[in-house]
C-alpha cells in the first residue's frame, strides 16, 4: 500500500498569524464548538482551562517544566506571539478497530518568554477536537538553554469536583498487571495512564499521553482534593528526562465522552502521533495465531530442553499442520532459543536470539511453515537484559527475516530493565522505540511484552502490531489469587485498552487446571469467543492447546473472526459490569458482535439497527447454555442460527462470568 495515497485522503490547513484574543488569555474551540480550551498567564503562571458546553471540565490548571539545571519554565511567562491552525484530514490504518480516521481539530501555537530572570522561552501547542484536546510543550533552540535535565512537570488537570477513578499504580506493580482499583481520585496512588475518570455529572474522562518518543512516561498523582498532577518516571538516579532544544514533549490528551463507549470509539491519540515512517506496509500482516504456550503456563511443557520441551520440531510441525488446517496464520514458539535452562529471571543472565536447541530445527520449521502457508512467530524473551538485546538485534531479526519470520513476540519480565531503569522511564522508552525502528527494518511486526504503555506509535509505525501491559489470560494458570475475576474483561477495553492493542491472548476451552486446580479462567466459554470482539488486537492469539480445540463446533467462531476491522461500535456498556460491541469486517460485509459480563448474569437486548437494513443476515450465535455459571458449569454452550434483519431486537441471557459471540453474514439474495 502506498502511504501517500492511501493515508491521507483529504486535508486542509490553514493559519492565520497574530493573536486572536485580547489580554492574557487565549482560546480555541473544537471545529462542532462544543469544547474550549483557554489558555492564560495572568499572574505569570501559565495555565489552561477546559469546558464542554459551557459546563468546567477542568478549572484553571498550571503548566510548566522544572530542571535542574535551569528554573522552573511556565511560572514567570508571558504571550509574546500565537497562530491559529484548523485542519481537517481523513487518513487511512493499514489495520485496526477502524478503517478510516478522522482528524479534525482547531489548534493554537502560543509563543511565550519569561519576563524575568533567564528570559528563556517556549512554545505551547494546543489541539482541540470534538472528542477532547492535547497539548504539547516546545523548547525551543535559544542561546543559554542547551541541554536540560527535566526534574518534573508543573503540568495539572484541576477537575471541578472529586470524580471515581479507575487505576493501577505505576510504582508497587509490575508493568501494568495490576488489579484495576475503583475509587474516589482522591484515593488514588501514583498510577499509570491512561487514566479514565468518571465525573459526579455522569461525563468520562481519559487522560493519557501521545507521541512519547525521548522522554519519560507520564504518571499521575492527586496533589489535593481533586487535582491531578504529572509525574514522570524517573532513571535510577531520580532524573526524569534528559533532552537538548530544540525538543518537544509528547502529548498530554484527555478524550472527554458523554458514556464509556465514546472513549473506546476516539481516535484522538492515535491522531496526535506522525503519519505512518514505513513507505510500503504491504508486508503487515494482521493474523490470528496458536502457539507453543498455554501448555508451559500450565505446566504441561517446559520452555527448557528437556523430557518435557514445547519447543521440539516435532510438536511445532504438529502446531503447523493445525494452524493450516484451520486457517491460523502464525504459530508462535517460546523456548526454541538456548537460556531457559539457567534461572532466566536472575540478573545477569544472558539468552541467545540467534541459536536455537538442538531439538529445535528452525530451518527445517520454518521451511515447512512456508509450505503449508503459515509463518512461525517468533520469541525474544530478554528478561530485562536490553543491553544483550540490543547487542544481538540485528543478528536475531536478519535471521528470522531470512526465515520467512513476520512477527516477533518480545518479552521483558524483570521489574527494572539491566537490573537498573524502569520500563517507562526515558532509558526504557529509547530501547523499545529502538527495537520498533530496527524490526521495521527487516519487515518484522512486534508485539511487546512487559511494555512502556502505548501512546499510539503505532500510527508512525504500525508494525508495532500489540503489546501485553495488562493482566493477561496467563495469571488464570498461576495466579495465587485464583485468577482474573470476572469483572477484569469488562474494565480493561476502558482503560489499558485505550492505549492501544492488547495481546491478552484469548480462546481457552478447557478450564480444569491440574497443576493449581484453585486458579483458573474465571468465565464461561461463549465469554472466551466473545473477546475476539471486544479486546482489539490485530494479532489475535488462540490460547488454548490444539488438543483441547481439535472436534470442537465452537472453533469455528475464532476460525472466522476478523483481527481487522472496517468499523467499531460499542451498543452498551457500563464499566466493570457488562460491555456489548460489534464491528465490521474490513473482507466482507460480515458483522460480529461480543457481550460480556462480570459475575453476575444479566439479560442483554440487541438493537441490531447497525447492520444494512435492505438485506437479511444469517446470525451464527454461540451463547451461554441454561445451566452456564463461571464457577461451576463454564463449558455450557448453545449454538444455534437464525435470519435476522436490521429492525430486529434480540435478548439473551448472559450466565454469571458469561458472554455472547455472533456472526452476522448477509445472506445471497
Ligand atoms: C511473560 C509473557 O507475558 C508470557 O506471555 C511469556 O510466555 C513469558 N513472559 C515468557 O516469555
Amino acid at each position: 500500500m502506498n502511504k501517500t495515497i492511501t493515508c491521507l485522503l483529504f486535508a486542509l490547513i490553514l493559519v492565520i498569524s497574530g493573536c486572536q484574543n485580547s489580554g492574557n488569555e487565549l482560546e480555541v474551540s473544537s471545529p462542532d464548538g462544543s469544547i474550549k480550551v483557554k489558555v492564560g498567564t495572568d499572574t505569570g503562571q501559565l495555565y489552561y482551562a477546559v469546558e464542554k458546553d459551557g459546563q468546567a471540565v477542568l478549572l484553571p490548571s498550571k503548566l510548566g517544566l522544572r530542571f535542574k539545571n535551569h528554573s522552573a519554565l511556565g511560572e514567570k511567562v508571558k504571550i509574546t506571539a500565537s497562530e491559529h491552525q484548523t485542519f481537517n484530514e481523513t487518513w487511512e490504518q493499514p489495520w485496526g478497530e477502524k478503517r478510516l480516521v478522522e482528524n479534525r481539530y482547531e489548534g493554537l501555537r502560543i509563543s511565550l518568554k519569561e519576563n524575568k530572570g533567564e528570559g528563556k522561552s517556549m512554545i505551547l501547542h494546543v489541539k482541540v477536537y470534538n472528542d477532547g484536546f492535547g497539548f504539547r510543550y516546545e523548547v525551543p533552540e535559544q542561546t543559554g538553554l542547551d541541554s536540560m535535565i527535566i526534574m518534573d512537570e508543573i503540568t495539572e488537570f484541576r477537575l471541578p469536583e472529586v470524580a471515581m477513578a479507575w487505576w493501577t499504580p505505576i510504582y508497587t506493580e509490575n508493568y501494568y498487571e495490576g488489579i484495576t482499583r475503583y475509587t474516589s481520585v482522591n484515593d488514588i496512588d501514583t498510577v499509570n495512564c491512561p487514566l479514565t475518570l468518571e465525573m459526579p455529572g455522569g461525563k468520562f474522562l481519559a487522560i493519557q499521553e501521545a507521541n512519547l518518543t525521548d522522554y519519560a512516561a507520564m504518571n499521575l498523582y492527586c496533589s489535593d482534593s481533586s487535582t491531578l498532577t504529572v509525574d514522570l518516571t524517573p532513571w535510577s538516579t531520580g532524573e526524569k528526562v534528559f533532552a537538548k532544544a530544540p525538543f518537544v514533549s509528547p502529548w498530554r490528551t484527555m478524550i472527554i465522552a458523554e458514556k464509556p463507549g465514546d472513549l473506546v470509539t476516539s481516535y484522538l491519540n492515535l491522531n496526535l502521533n506522525e503519519p505512518c515512517a514505513i513507505d510500503d506496509v504491504s508486508w503487515i500482516e494482521p493474523g490470528r495465531y496458536i502457539g507453543i504456550w498455554w501448555g508451559m503456563h500450565m505446566g504441561k511443557y517446559t520452555w527448557h530442553m528437556g523430557s518435557n520441551h514445547g519447543a521440539t520440531t516435532e510438536n511445532t510441525l504438529r502446531h503447523i499442520d493445525f494452524a493450516a488446517k484451520h486457517g491460523f496464520s502464525g504459530v508462535l514458539v517460546e523456548g526454541w532459543n538456548i537460556g531457559w535452562e539457567n534461572d532466566w529471571t536472575k540478573e545477569g543472565h544472558r539468552f541467545s536470539f540467534t541459536e536455537s536447541y538442538p531439538d529445535f530445527d528452525l530451518e527445517k520449521i520454518t521451511q515447512y511453515a512456508q509450505k503449508k502457508g503459515v509463518r512461525l512467530i517468533g520469541h525474544h524473551e530478554t528478561g530485562g537484559a536490553t543491553q544483550n538485546y540490543e547487542a544481538q538485534m540485528e543478528a536475531a531479526f536478519a535471521l528470522y527475516q531470512q526465515m520467512g519470520v513476520r512477527c516477533v513476540k518480545t518479552g521483558y519480565v524483570s521489574p527494572l530493565l539491566d537490573g537498573k531503569e524502569r520500563h517507562s522511564s526515558q532509558y526504557g522508552i529509547r530501547h523499545f522505540r529502538k527495537v520498533v525502528e530496527t524490526a521495521a527494518r527487516y519487515q518484522i511486526m512486534i508485539d511487546n511484552h512487559e511494555p512502556a504503555m502505548p501512546t499510539g506509535l503505532r500510527r508512525t509505525y504500525p508494525n508495532l502490531v500489540s503489546g501485553e501491559g495488562v493482566r493477561g489470560q496467563e495469571y488464570n494458570a498461576w495466579s495465587p489469587d485464583g485468577g482474573n475475576k470476572p469483572d477484569h474483561l469488562t474494565i480493561i477495553p476502558f482503560t489499558r485498552g485505550l492505549a492501544g492493542p492488547i495481546d491478552y491472548t484469548p480462546g481457552i476451552f478447557n478450564f480444569d487446571n491440574p497443576v493449581n486446580p484453585n486458579t483458573r479462567v474465571q468465565s464461561t466459554l461463549a465469554l472466551q469467543l466473545a473477546l475476539y470482539v471486544i479486546i482489539y488486537s490485530p494479532v489475535q492469539m488462540a490460547a488454548d492447546l490444539p488438543e483441547n480445540y481439535e472436534g470442537h463446533p465452537a472453533l469455528r467462531f475464532i476460525e472466522h473472526v476478523p483481527v481487522n476491522w472496517d468499523v467499531t461500535r460499542v451498543l452498551d456498556a457500563i464499566i466493570g459490569d457488562h460491555v456489548t460491541m460489534v464491528r465490521k469486517d474490513r473482507a466482507s460485509d460480515d458483522w460480529y458482535l461480543g457481550s460480556i459480563t462480570d459475575e453476575n448474569s444479566r439479560m442483554v437486548e440487541l438493537d441490531l439497527g447497525f447492520l444494512d437494513s435492505n438485506r437479511s443476515y444469517n446470525a451464527e450465535i454461540y451463547r451461554d447454555g441454561d445451566e452456564a455459571d463461571y464457577q461451576h458449569n463454564p463449558t455450557s454452550l448453545i449454538i444455534e442460527s437464525r435470519t435476522v434483519q436490521s429492525t430486529d431486537l434480540l435478548q439473551y441471557q448472559l450466565a454469571r462470568g458469561g458472554g455472547l459471540a455472533i456472526r452476522f453474514s448477509p445472506v445471497a439474495q
